[in-house]
């Protein structure tokens, strides 16, 4: 197995266009990898980019901890069937500068199904602009004919399928979804699981119990009740827990269309806490 090319200037990147394309922000796990082998099964190079995204974060939240591992990282994307790891310099994909980025950010149109006041939104109102706009330019640098997203940030999937469609220069791309991975004991996997305290571990299972609950439901209102009351039984601080349609993410009125269950919540420890996200197809018509 050889090692992946790494490329830091995006003008490299031109003789690769027609590739498959797995942004990631590093401190790469197995729900990373399953992104990348998802792609290797697509024609054409694996280009996975490592890049934690300061337009997502907002001044208060974890971009300077962010866990970084890049030696580590570059040798499981190869392993996995990334050809390049691109990592691109800040002032590649950001020569405006960081300050001047953050106001882009927030002043990019972005898709309604970014937009929900009940959702991501609601906690982290700079989450979405940042990600667009990161996003958008790496899909332009990378030009691929394909980019593969994880199905655990469901609303960020839909953001990121409605944007290309809704953008002429981008609407070629086809957006793979890649199932959740997670852990044994069910915890969807994620970069920022390593800020939980062991002792504070068995809390976080909150969320994927809170999942079976809501299945035992009939109605969207009873799901969301079992779902609060699973995670509060752990703990956990409730951001939502809702039960929406799988893509414009609006409340269910129509039983008989597919329906989805989201879950955000907090996990406080001592000294810190710890945002979890999990979410699965929950159809409520038996
Ligand atoms: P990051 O959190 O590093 O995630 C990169 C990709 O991996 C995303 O598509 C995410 O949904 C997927 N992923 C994370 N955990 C997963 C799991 N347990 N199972 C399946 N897929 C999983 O998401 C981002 O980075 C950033 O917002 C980014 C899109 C790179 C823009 O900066």
């Amino acid at each position: 197995m050889t090692e992946p090319r790494i490329i830091q200037n995006p003008v490299e990147l031109e003789a690769l266009a027609g590739g498959c394309f797995v942004p990631t922000m590093g401190a790469l796990h197995e729900g990373h990898l399953s992104l990348i082998r998802e792609a290797a099964r697509h024609q054409g190079p694996v280009i996975t980019s490592i890049f934690v995204n300061p337009t997502q974060f907002a001044p208060n939240e974890d971009f300077d901890a962010y866990p970084r591992s890049l030696d580590r990282d570059v040798r499981l994307a190869g392993e996995a069937g990334t050809d390049v790891v691109y990592l691109p310099a800040e002032s590649s994909l950001y020569p405006e500068g960081r300050a001047a980025s953050r106001t882009t950010a927030a002043g990019l149109p972005i898709p309604n199904v970014a937009k929900h006041p009940q959702l991501e939104d609601a906690g982290r109102p700079h989450f979405f602009g940042g990600v667009c706009l990161v996003v958008a330019r790496l899909l332009e640098q990378v030009r691929p004919s394909a980019t593969v997203f994880g199905e655990k940030d469901w609303q960020q999937l839909q953001v990121i399928r409605a944007m290309i469609a809704d953008d002429a220069k981008l609407d070629d791309i086809e957006v793979i979804p890649g199932p959740i991975v997670r852990e044994s004991d069910g915890l969807a996997m994620s970069s920022r699981n390593a800020y939980i305290p062991p002792a504070d571990r068995l809390r976080a299972r909150g969320l994927s119990l809170a999942l079976d609950a809501a299945e035992k439901a009939t109605t969207p209102d009873e799901a969301e009740t079992l779902m609060r009351a699973t995670l509060e039984a752990h703990q956990l601080t409730v951001e939502y827990a809702v039960i929406r349609d799988p893509e414009s993410l609006m409340p269910v009125t129509d039983l008989n269309r597919p329906t989805r269950a989201i879950i955000t919540a907090g996990l406080d420890f001592e000294g810190g806490s710890v945002r979890l996200l999990d979410n699965r197809a929950m159809p409520l018509v038996r």
